[in-house]
C-alpha cells in the first residue's frame, strides 16, 4: 500500500501564539482569528528551542521530500487535519546559459505543485488549519492561482467555498476554480474590489474571509519555500532571492524561515538579500521603498500581463517591506515588455517556459545585473511561481496541408 509518513505519522508541533506583526501583541493559538486588533496581519510564533531538541536535520533527511516534512515547523495539531494533494519539493533549475558571471542562476520551479503554482503551499497550511478549527464556509478575493488552490484542498476537507476574481482573470484560472468545486464569479473590478464583496459579505453570509495575509496560516504554508530551498541547499541560502510580490505572503514567509532556521542554528552567516520584483504599472511596494515609508499607498489604475502581482494595496505592506529592508535587498519594476521578453529568452534558450510572474523576477535579475545592484557573481534564486503553460503563449501559426507535396526546404 502507498504511505507517506509525512501524512501518516503523528508528530509533534510547537505553537505558542499569534502575535501582531505590526503591535507585537499576543494572541491565543488554536484560536479562530483574522487580523489582530490593530487590523494587521498575525504571524504564528513556535517554541523554536522545542523544535530543534524534537527534530535535527537528519531526522528531516530520511523523510519523503515534500512539504509535510517540516511539519514541526509548521501549525496543524493534529494528523486528521492534515490535507496533501502531493505537494512534493520543487526542484531548483539551474539557467546556465543566461548566468552572466561566476554566480549560478537558478529557478526554483513552483509550477510543479499540485494546482500549477506555489499557491498550493499556503492553502494546503491555511485549509487544513480550517479544518482544524471547525470553519465550515471560506470567501476569498483571488488573482486566480489563490482560488484554484483554495478550490481543491477546501473540496478535499468537505468545506464550501465562494471565490470572487477580476473579471480579466485568465479564463482557465476560472474554469480550474468552478472544476475543483467552488463557487466562482468574475467581478468587474480589481482584487481589492473582490476583497471588498468578501468583508461586505462575510457576517451575512457566515464567511471566513480567506483574503491573503487576513488569516494567518497562509504564511506558514508559503514559509515552507525558505525551508525548502535552504534543506536543498545543505541548510544554507543563496546570495540573493527575486520574488514576484503581490500581497507578498511568500517574501515575508521566507524571511520568517530563514529567521526561523537561523535562531534554531540551523543556517549561519548571512541570510539571502530579498528583493521584491513588481510590475511597472502596479508598483506600490517600489514606490513605499523608495521614498523610505513603512506603509505602501493604494497604487491607481493597476495594470500587467502577470495578473499574480497585480495587487494594488497589500494588508501586508510593512511585512514586505521589512524583509526587504532587513535582508539588505531591495524592490524594483520591469515593464510587460520585459516580463515577455524575458519569458520568451528564457523559454527559447533554456528549454523553460515560465508563468509571467515568473518571468518579471528573470526580467528583473538581468536588469539589476546590468545595473550593478546585482552582482554576476552573486548566486540568485528566481521564483517561478506558477507553470508557464496555464498562460497564453506566443502564437504559433504555421499548418501544413498533408494532401499536397510538401517542399521541404521551405520548412
Ligand atoms: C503566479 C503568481 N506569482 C506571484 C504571485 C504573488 O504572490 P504573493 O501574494 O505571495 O506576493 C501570485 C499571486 O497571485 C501568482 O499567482
Amino acid at each position: 500500500m502507498h504511505t507517506n509518513e509525512n501524512i501518516t505519522t503523528e508528530r509533534p508541533t510547537f505553537v505558542t501564539h499569534l502575535e501582531c506583526g505590526m503591535e507585537g501583541d499576543h494572541y491565543e493559538a488554536d484560536r479562530l482569528h483574522g487580523l489582530s486588533k490593530a487590523g494587521k496581519p498575525l504571524l504564528v510564533r513556535y517554541d523554536l528551542e522545542g523544535i530543534a531538541a524534537a527534530v535535527s536535520k537528519d531526522d528531516l533527511a530520511k523523510r519523503p521530500p515534500d512539504l509535510w516534512r517540516y511539519r514541526e515547523f509548521l501549525p496543524v495539531r493534529k494528523l486528521e487535519n492534515v490535507l496533501s494533494l502531493g505537494e512534493s519539493h520543487t526542484p531548483l533549475v539551474s539557467l546556465s546559459k543566461l548566468q552572466a558571471g561566476a554566480g549560478e542562476l537558478i529557478v526554483k520551479d513552483e509550477g510543479r505543485l499540485p494546482t500549477g503554482s506555489f499557491k498550493a503551499r499556503g492553502l494546503c497550511l491555511a485549509v487544513s488549519m480550517a479544518k482544524e478549527l471547525g470553519i465550515k464556509k471560506i470567501a476569498m478575493p483571488t488573482n486566480g492561482n489563490a482560488g484554484a488552490a483554495l478550490a481543491a484542498y477546501a473540496t478535499r476537507a468537505d468545506i464550501e467555498t465562494y471565490v470572487f476574481c477580476p473579471d480579466d482573470t485568465p479564463e482557465i484560472n476560472v474554469r480550474e476554480i468552478a472544476a475543483q468545486g467552488a463557487k466562482v464569479w468574475r467581478v468587474n473590478g480589481l482584487i481589492n474590489d473582490c476583497g471588498r464583496i468578501v468583508g461586505d459579505g462575510k457576517e451575512a453570509m457566515g464567511w471566513f474571509d480567506f483574503s491573503t495575509l487576513k488569516e494567518p496560516y497562509r504564511i506558514e504554508g508559503k514559509k515552507t519555500m525558505g525551508l525548502e530551498l535552504a534543506d536543498q541547499l545543505g541548510w544554507n541560502v543563496p546570495d540573493v532571492i527575486f520574488y514576484p510580490t503581490g500581497g507578498g505572503t511568500g517574501l515575508i514567509g521566507m524571511w520568517k524561515a530563514f529567521n526561523e532556521l537561523k535562531q534554531i542554528g540551523w543556517l549561519t552567516g548571512k541570510l539571502p538579500r530579498m528583493v521584491a520584483v513588481q510590475a511597472s504599472g502596479c508598483a506600490p511596494i517600489v514606490k513605499a521603498f523608495e521614498e523610505g515609508t513603512e506603509h505602501a499607498e493604494l497604487w491607481e489604475n493597476a495594470h500587467t500581463v502577470a495578473a499574480g502581482i497585480r495587487v494594488p494595496v497589500a494588508v501586508g505592506d510593512f511585512l514586505i517591506l521589512r524583509a526587504v529592508r532587513e535582508s539588505g535587498g531591495f524592490a524594483t519594476t520591469v515593464d510587460d515588455d520585459a516580463i515577455l521578453a524575458g519569458r520568451d529568452e528564457v523559454a527559447q534558450k533554456e528549454g523553460f517556459l515560465m508563468c509571467p510572474e515568473g518571468a518579471a523576477t528573470y526580467a528583473a535579475w538581468k536588469q539589476e545585473v546590468a545595473s550593478g545592484r546585482v552582482s554576476p557573481d552573486e548566486t540568485a534564486v528566481l521564483f517561478n511561481c506558477a507553470t508557464g503553460l496555464k498562460y497564453p503563449m506566443p502564437p504559433a501559426e504555421q499548418s501544413l496541408d498533408c494532401t499536397k507535396p510538401i517542399d521541404y526546404s521551405t520548412l
